[in-house]
């Protein structure tokens, strides 16, 4: 075989076998296929396109360039979760605990944030003494004990997805469908366990724009999943705003200890009802999703969603007194208001905007080597369908940037479009794909 051939045969819209894409993976990940051609392939992919059978052989070749976890050890029925990323998305913080309250073993591998999407690791990094690097034995083991465990991923897991994701990152080739969805699923597939429920988010703050594109992702992922013997569901929700109110990392850890208390933001509750409906429902342990969703609302309301997320942080080695006393967590030295010029009605609020104002205070990082600040991000006060006046506060500004205090609300001020008449009312969820 010879990359030349492959490519050309990409570029004029022909479907390549499993063995194709197996040769052309390998060769590249082996470094005898050189970058040029690879990014000469991922374009190719990017405006041709793959068929359903392509996508999923690559996810497969993908797995099989790396190590895959073996939770077979896990006593129970093992689901896990992804989303695709959003502003605010503190959703696994919540539903992973409140899952494995219900009986349903969580082992989440997670990763980190950059540009204006946050990750799981950071945010649980910011309670004081958590660890996230388990070795698989241990993930294990807390699984059995706790329940649940959100652990980083080890380099060693789809090493494929990580040099094709370094090499589509400076070729323009990321926002590919079939590359987006045999990257999240390889790495799915390989961390092992039986069923996958997807949150795949659609809106200003997301990958995917519009719902229309979020559900030929969710087709996607849904199909590999399929193929490769997991039972896989996608959940399509609203990133057209930030989720719930806080955005930034310990900021976020504070909203989800008050959403397994029962006094969290409506939309992220809602969400997480949902998507934790289908993970019960998975696992066998309700029958429908109605079932499902008041079994999760019992573990709510009688303390058994927040005592897991305690004995999750214990055993991650975090101050579990952070579930207590939210002020336990690391806090900006300076919060300031942002505050509104104009009235009328929050009609939009561009979220991939406030991400990238929570990246300027301090919460995100630019490149996968800069600093977080665990304590900096926003705390939107006025969300879409609120009435403002001038002199109301839109936002809390938390940053230990003081110089970067105007910059940042320079851009949650343009964020926001305020203005007569009353927004189209988004639905936290807008379908799901099985
Ligand atoms: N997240 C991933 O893991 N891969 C992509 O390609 C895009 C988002």
């Amino acid at each position: 075989m010879r990359a030349y051939d492959l490519i050309q045969k990409k570029r004029n819209g022909g479907e390549l076998s499993e063995a194709e894409v197996r040769w052309l993976v390998a060769g590249f990940v082996h470094g005898e296929i050189p970058d040029a051609q690879m990014a000469a392939f991922l374009m190719a992919v990017y405006f041709r396109g793959m068929s359903a059978a392509e996508t999923a052989a690559l996810t497969k070749v993908m797995v099989e360039s790396g190590e895959t976890l073996d939770l077979r050890g896990i006593r129970g029925r093992t689901v896990d979760k992804h989303s695709t990323g959003g502003v605010g998305d503190k959703t696994s913080l919540v539903l992973v605990p409140l899952a494995a309250s219900c009986g349903v073993r969580v082992a989440k591998l997670s990763g980190r944030g950059l540009g204006h999407t946050g990750g799981t690791l950071d945010k649980l990094e910011s309670i004081p003494g958590f660890r996230v690097q388990l070795a698989p034995a241990e993930l294990i083991d807390q699984v059995n004990r706790v329940g649940c465990a959100i652990a980083g991923q080890s380099a060693r897991l789809v090493p494929a997805d990580k040099r094709l994701y370094a090499l589509r990152d400076i070729t323009a080739t990321v926002e590919s469908i079939p590359l987006i969805a045999s990257s999240v699923m390889s790495k799915k597939i390989a961390a092992g366990s039986e069923a996958i429920v997807l949150d795949v988010k659609a809106g200003s703050g997301a990958f995917m724009k519009t719902p229309a594109a979020a559900r030929a992702l969710a087709e996607a992922m849904v199909g590999i999943g399929g193929a490769a013997g997991r039972r896989t569901v996608a959940v399509i929700s609203a990133m057209d705003e930030p989720l719930g109110r806080a955005v930034g990392n310990a900021l976020e850890v504070g909203e989800a200890v008050r959403t397994l208390r029962g006094d969290g933001p409506p939309d992220l509750r809602d969400l997480c009802l949902t998507l934790g409906a289908h993970m019960v429902v998975l696992a066998g342990l309700a029958d429908g999703l109605a079932s499902g969703r008041r079994l999760l609302a019992d573990r709510l309301a009688g303390g058994e969603a927040l005592r897991t997320f305690r004995e999750m942080v214990v055993a991650q080695g975090g101050d579990p007194g952070v579930v207590d006393h939210p002020e336990r967590l690391p806090q900006a030295p300076a919060q300031r208001p942002v505050i509104a010029d104009a009235a009328g009605t929050v009609l939009a609020i561009d979220a991939e905007a406030i991400g990238g104002a929570a990246m300027v205070l301090g919460a995100g990082r630019e490149r996968a080597e800069d600093q977080i600040d665990p304590g900096a991000g926003l705390v939107i006060e006025r969300k879409i369908g609120d009435v403002v006046r001038p002199g109301d506060a839109l936002a809390a500004i938390h940053t230990s940037r003081e110089g970067a205090v105007e910059e940042g609300r320079r851009r949650v001020r343009a964020a926001y479009t305020i203005g007569p008449g009353a927004p189209p009312r988004a639905p936290v969820v807008y379908e799901v794909v099985a």
